[in-house]
């Protein structure tokens, strides 16, 4: 089967800064891929090229078997137009540390945004959606609040319903309880792991240690712009097998 994402040597510069110092991964459909890793190791990076807010500099990186940002013909290379790069973006889902949902919408209309601007869908429809989705993520009695009147994790929690509004086929979570106080973090996990339950391919940056043991099929531990190590997250994290891996762990654990 086709893998959901495939990153063959990746690197990526920003300037004379080398970032990404080819990364090799594979994330297999329907899995809960955690990334972990200190802070400036190119994690959040690494996530913008998936979702071709970055071009690599070197190497292949593929989602859903199609090359990210390029058109292959024979063995040469096209760089895609923004219009058709816009067009892939909307099959991935991102959530971030911030929530930036639109101030002056409320939790309803920030989820039926995208599928009506974007896709043209009818409001009906979208609606309709939309309340099945903040039913999911437990907020069906928010729907007419703004976000100043929602908690941090209530708004990441629309955050997440309003990246599934595109019925994407890949989420990408970059360290989505970070900005949380710690009480309003377990609402957000219990969202994700009901994702995954549901066959969502994930890939999460993530600090929380238990959610990856917990949920995560495959983790790995990035420094520097490498991996440094991967397997499965009770192996790695119990069991760790590089020095840089242990001193990581013992910070977070
Ligand atoms: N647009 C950019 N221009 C220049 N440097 C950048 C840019 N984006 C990220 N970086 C640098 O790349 C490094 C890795 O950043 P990042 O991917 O955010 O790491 P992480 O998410 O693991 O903390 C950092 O040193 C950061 O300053
Ligand atoms: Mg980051």
């Amino acid at each position: 089967m086709t893998a959901m994402v495939k990153a063959e040597g990746v690197h990526k510069s920003f300037g004379a800064a080398h970032i990404l110092k080819g990364i090799d991964l594979e994330v297999a459909k329907g899995e809960v891929f955690c990334l972990i890793g200190p802070s400036g190791s190119g994690k959040s990076t690494f996530l913008r090229c998936i979702n071709h807010l970055e071009q690599v500099s070197a190497g292949r990186l593929y989602v859903d078997g199609e090359l990210v940002g390029y058109r292959q013909k024979g063995d040469k290379l096209y760089e895609l137009k923004d219009s058709e790069v816009a067009l892939k973006r909307r099959d991935i889902g991102m959530v971030f540390q911030r929530f930036n949902l639109f101030p002056h919408m409320t939790a309803m209309e920030n989820v039926m945004e995208a599928p009506v601007q974007v896709r043209g869908e009818s409001r009906a429809v979208a609606r309709e959606r939309a309340i099945s989705l903040l039913d999911r993520v437990g907020l069906s009695d928010k729907a007419k609040n703004y976000p100043s009147q929602l908690s941090g994790g209530q708004q990441q929690r629309v955050a997440i319903a309003r990246a599934l509004a595109m019925e994407p086929k890949l989420m990408l979570f970059d360290e989505p309880t970070s900005a949380l106080d710690p009480e309003l973090v377990g609402d957000v996990l219990d969202v994700m792991r009901g994702l995954a339950e549901d066959g969502m391919t994930m890939i999460v940056v993530t600090h929380e240690m238990g959610f990856a043991r917990e949920v995560g099929d495959a983790l790995v531990f990035m420094d520097d712009g490498v991996v440094v190590e991967s397997g499965h997250p009770r192996d790695v994290l119990t069991n760790p097998q590089h020095d840089r891996t242990k001193s990581f762990l013992s910070k977070v654990l």
